[in-house]
């Protein structure tokens, strides 16, 4: 890790855990291309806020963390979501800061594309 960049595990809905590590000022769909991983139909829309499939579950300290509360255009969006839980976010609109080094988010069993 050099001082630029934190840690974000991404724990799959089947308990596989995929460490990696992200660039402060990247968002978590960011992480998940930039990281080529492999997450069925993730970040559909390529982060423009139109189809729920970058839906992750923080847990509740992280959630409460999250540097930005979400828009409503992202609320919005996050009705859509399958799974959707109260600690629910939409990893497009999760920026990475320094803060938030040592981030797991779980990854939902199945994803909504909301543009079909
Ligand atoms: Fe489509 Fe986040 S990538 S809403």
């Amino acid at each position: 890790l050099n001082k630029e960049e934190v840690e974000v595990t991404f724990v799959r809905a089947n308990g596989v855990r995929i460490k990696t590590k992200g660039n402060i000022g990247d968002t978590l769909l960011d992480v998940v291309v930039n990281n080529n991983i492999d997450l069925d139909g993730f970040g559909a829309c390529e982060g423009t806020l139109t189809c729920s499939t970058c839906h992750l579950i923080f847990s509740k300290p992280d959630f409460d963390n999250l540097p930005d509360k979400p828009g409503d255009e992202e609320l919005d969006m996050l009705d859509l979501a399958y799974e959707l839980t109260d600690t629910s976010r939409l990893g497009c609109q999760i920026t990475l800061t320094k803060e938030l080094n040592g981030l797991e988010v779980r990854v939902p069993a199945t994803v909504n594309d909301a543009r079909s």
